[in-house]
């Protein structure tokens, strides 16, 4: 296992922001992790998996441990369902894909979400309709102070809304190497509650889709509303859509009649980010190399070589406008490397 020194993470963030690990190694098994998470020699670790969530403002003085352990299998299956293993380091839709091919259903509202499985569970990843936590049975850790092996299951996560138990108390405490799934082999629940999904099966002629099809419907509206990481840096949602209370929604509707919002149980609403933030006239606007994405708010973009503060002070400017309009927090989703 090598370790590199002053190795750009350009190709390791999907922003794709030219910032420098001091120290760089590559893991592909559970036994180098371990290695390396005892080494005293490097007392700061840093661990990377996809960089898809992530927005790195500065340079990293510590040894970052990129997480690339590969191998999908399969647990066990009975005619009805499947239990799949996926190592950490297996790209999240590449995954998605091979589960399709084999007429798995249970993933498929959630393709072509950026990032590998591993990191999947910190932040309860989820589009369309669908959660990670659906699905999702347990992972494995290992203690980054012990190296001890520790199984999390579904109510260890403690998942919510883009948010587990690995973004909180677990935060910095465990390196997740594979994750476990149960999956549907028949009679598939299809999740086509989003009206996106629909419309945009309409317009193929679908009438009785299949997994695959939901799949490639998602592909779809992802590919025009979303831009391509490989294309323009970017990090999915930076922003998480604000949860409010029922007095604190009462007033922001009555005030705003025409905003869109998901009421989440009597006492909580949800009202999405990108609406907030459109109407604060952000939208495709471009402020150098940092960016708001033509078509959707919530995607703040690198149109090239822009600094992870960069991007992070426009986050900031956008944060103050929308509270200063509509008095609502919105905090962000992608995880700010300071
Ligand atoms: N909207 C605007 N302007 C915008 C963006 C959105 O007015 O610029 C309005 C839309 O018109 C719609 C509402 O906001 O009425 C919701 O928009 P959309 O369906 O695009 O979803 P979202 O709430 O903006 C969330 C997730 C996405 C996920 C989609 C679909 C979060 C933070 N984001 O976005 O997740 O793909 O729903 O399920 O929950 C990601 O996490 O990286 C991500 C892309």
């Amino acid at each position: 296992m090598q370790v590199k020194e002053n190795f750009s993470l350009k190709k390791h963030n999907t922003f794709g922001i030219d910032a420098k690990a001091r120290f760089f190694a590559e893991i592909q098994s559970v036994s180098e992790l371990k290695e390396l998470l005892a080494q005293p020699d490097y007392p700061n670790k840093f661990i990377l998996g996809g960089g898809s969530n992530m927005l790195i403002t500065k340079d990293i003085d510590a040894l970052v441990i990129y997480v690339n352990l590969k191998g999908i299998t399969i647990v066990s299956q009975d005619e009805n369902e499947v239990t799949i293993k996926a190592m950490a380091g297996e790209n999240w839709h590449q995954f998605v894909l091979w589960t399709l091919d084999r007429d798995y259903g249970g993933l498929e509202n959630m393709s072509l979400i950026p990032g590998n499985t591993g990191t999947a569970p910190i932040q309860n990843i989820g589009a369309y309709g669908s959660e990670l936590k659906d699905c999702f049975l347990s992972c494995e850790t290992i203690h980054r102070a012990t190296q001890n092996k520790v199984v999390f299951l579904k109510k260890d996560c403690k998942f919510g809304y883009r948010d587990s138990y690995f973004k909180n108390e677990g935060k910095d405490q465990y390196v997740i190497t594979s994750i476990t799934l149960k999956l549907t082999r028949k009679d598939h629940t299809l999740n086509m509650g989003y009206g996106t999904i629909k419309d945009e099966l309409q317009k193929n002629n679908i009438a009785e889709p299949t997994i695959r099809d939901i799949s490639n419907a998602v592909i779809a509206i992802r590919n025009s509303k979303l831009p391509n990481p490989n294309e323009i840096g970017n990090s999915g949602s930076f922003f998480k859509n604000p949860v409010v209370s029922r007095a604190v929604f009462e007033k922001f509707i009555k005030e705003n009649p025409k905003a869109p919002y998901y009421g989440i149980s009597d006492s909580e609403y949800k009202i999405p980010a990108g609406w907030l933030i459109e109407q604060c006239g952000f939208k495709g606007k471009r402020y150098g190399d940092v960016g708001i994405h033509k078509k959707q708010a919530l995607v703040l973009i690198n149109h090239g070589n822009a600094s992870g503060k960069e991007i992070f002070d426009l986050a900031k400017k956008i944060i103050h406008e929308v509270y200063t309009k509509f008095g609502i927090s919105i905090i962000p989703e992608v995880n700010i490397i300071k």
